[in-house]
């Protein structure tokens, strides 16, 4: 197609989709004239279970900056479509949701739809938080209508356009989104839909672990078989992570126990390895703040993932495998140990035991080399007794993807190859 044909398309193609949204609007929405939902429970109570839920969720990582008012917004998404900046949700009534309705809040997480009838970007993970239930919904709304107020607006998004028009998400709603509380599975024991409903609808995991189309929904067929989203490296800057297998696949969850499971959401650490970047602020902020038989539920439930297992990686070449154990053991062998089998004091097994290292997507891997493991801030005494360093100088691009697929193929792991490429799109 030629350069103006080819625009008339898109125009054409975006009037459809345009006509296709008004058909749709307005957005889907629940009212009454009642409470959402009954309580016994008192004022105080109400707002208690309220914030123990608002911490399962982990509102306050969205929806706080650094050095910030608790819940009073302004963090950037950045999305491929643009960057998203998160509200106000204090009960401020002119900048946060103040003057907000129960049935209002509920329908910003069940429908993604603002009290005005405008469509919110699911940014906000309301795709997984549609499925908590009323009760629940009620009592964050009154945990966070007990906040002390704060007046702040939020930073106006900076999306490209047709990303820019609300209107265009009903479209995406109607293809992508099924509204709806979580549904028990009755074959299952209370324990293991505890675990469900924390992990899909509060917890949101999937949100990171699951694959994306093209438009930016999760692809269910393939649900928490890996993600890959941009967040921090250890620095600052914006780079694409890679959440890993969450299946029992054997490059997954698979390679780890459900008391591995459970020792690193409660502590941040497990036999293996101790948590490095974005995984740190679901664990500080959110999981490590839960009880214990809740968080066994969520590991039971995560280990009762079938497994989505892929085709067998090929085998790198030798020359490759030769050149990766030279950069290896000269620069990583003294900690990691060049039996692959870490050390104590100095740095974790990189043989069998951590998600990211065996991930398909190196992304994740790559970023921990050029960057290093940002550890996270858990008032723990240290685990090791040196930080790894930033490889981002030292090592080039063809030097990094050769240790890594040295490392994803020795040992026993075989995750398959790390190209010179890929260490270029993390720089
Ligand atoms: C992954 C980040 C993330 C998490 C976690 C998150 N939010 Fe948000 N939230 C956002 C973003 C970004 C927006 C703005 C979306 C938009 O502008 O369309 C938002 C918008 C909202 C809104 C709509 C506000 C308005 O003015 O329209 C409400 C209400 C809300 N969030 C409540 C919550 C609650 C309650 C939780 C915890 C259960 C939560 N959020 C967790 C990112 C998040
Ligand atoms: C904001 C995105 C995000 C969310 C939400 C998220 N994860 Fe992760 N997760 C990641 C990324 C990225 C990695 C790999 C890098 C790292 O460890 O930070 C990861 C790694 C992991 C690992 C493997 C750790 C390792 O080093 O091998 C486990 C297990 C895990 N996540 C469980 C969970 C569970 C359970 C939830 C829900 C409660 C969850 N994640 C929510 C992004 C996320
Ligand atoms: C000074 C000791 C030291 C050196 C040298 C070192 N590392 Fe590390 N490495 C660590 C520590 C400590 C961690 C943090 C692990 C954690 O999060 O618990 C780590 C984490 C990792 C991880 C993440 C593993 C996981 O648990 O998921 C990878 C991959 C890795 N290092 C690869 C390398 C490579 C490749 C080199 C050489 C280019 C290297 N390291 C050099 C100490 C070291």
């Amino acid at each position: 197609m030629s350069a103006p044909v080819r625009h008339i398309a898109i125009v054409v193609a975006l009037l459809i989709l345009v006509g296709l949204v008004l058909m749709l609007l307005p957005g889907n929405i629940d009212s009454g004239s009642g409470p959402i939902a009954t309580t016994e429970l008192s004022d105080e109570e109400q707002i208690a279970r309220g914030e123990y839920l608002a911490l399962a969720g982990n509102c306050v990582s969205c929806h706080t900056v650094a050095g910030g008012e608790t819940m009073a917004g302004g963090l950037p998404f950045q999305t491929p479509f643009g960057t998203i900046y998160s509200t106000n949700i204090t009960p401020d009534p002119e900048t946060g949701i103040g003057a907000w309705s129960e049935w209002d809040f509920l329908n910003s997480l069940r429908h993604g739809v603002r009290p005005d009838g405008e469509h919110l970007y699911p940014a906000f993970p309301y795709t997984a938080y549609t499925k908590v239930s009323n009760e629940d919904i009620a009592a964050i709304f009154a945990y966070l209508k007990s906040l002390p107020p704060v007046k702040q607006e939020s930073p106006q998004n900076e999306l490209d356009f047709p990303y820019n028009q609300r209107a265009l998400m009903g479209f995406w709603k109607a293809m992508f989104f099924e509204p709806g509380e979580f549904k028990p599975n009755t074959e299952r024991s209370a324990a293991w839909n505890r675990g469900a409903y924390l992990v899909e609808a509060l917890g949101h995991c999937s949100a990171c672990h699951s694959p994306r189309n093209s438009l930016g929904a999760e692809r269910i067929e393939l649900a928490m078989s890996g993600g890959e989203y941009l967040d921090r490296v250890h620095g600052g800057d914006y780079r694409p992570w890679s959440a890993p297998d969450l299946t029992s696949s054997s490059l997954g969850l698979g390679l780890w126990t459900q008391d591995d499971v459970e020792q690193y959401l409660k502590t941040s650490r497990n036999e293996f390895l101790e948590s490095f970047g974005p995984m740190n602020e679901v664990i500080i902020n959110s999981t490590s703040k839960l009880s214990d038989e809740d968080i066994a539920a969520m590991a039971d439930y995560l280990k009762s993932l079938p497994a989505i297992e892929r085709a067998a990686n090929e085998a790198p070449s030798a020359q490759i495998m030769g050149r990766g154990r030279t950069v290896y053991n000269l620069h990583c062998g003294t900690c990691h140990l060049p039996t692959g089998d870490g050390d104590p004091e100095m740095a974790p097994r990189l043989n069998q035991g951590s998600l990211v290292v065996q991930s398909p997507n190196p992304a994740s891997m790559i970023n921990v080399i050029l960057y290093s493991p940002e550890l996270p801030d858990h008032g723990l005494l240290p685990r090791w007794r040196e930080p790894m360093e930033e490889y981002q100088y030292l090592l080039d691009d063809e030097e990094v993807a050769a240790a890594a697929t040295f490392i994803r193929n020795s040992w026993g792991n075989s995750a398959g190859v790390v190209t010179p490429e890929q260490v270029a799109r993390q720089r």
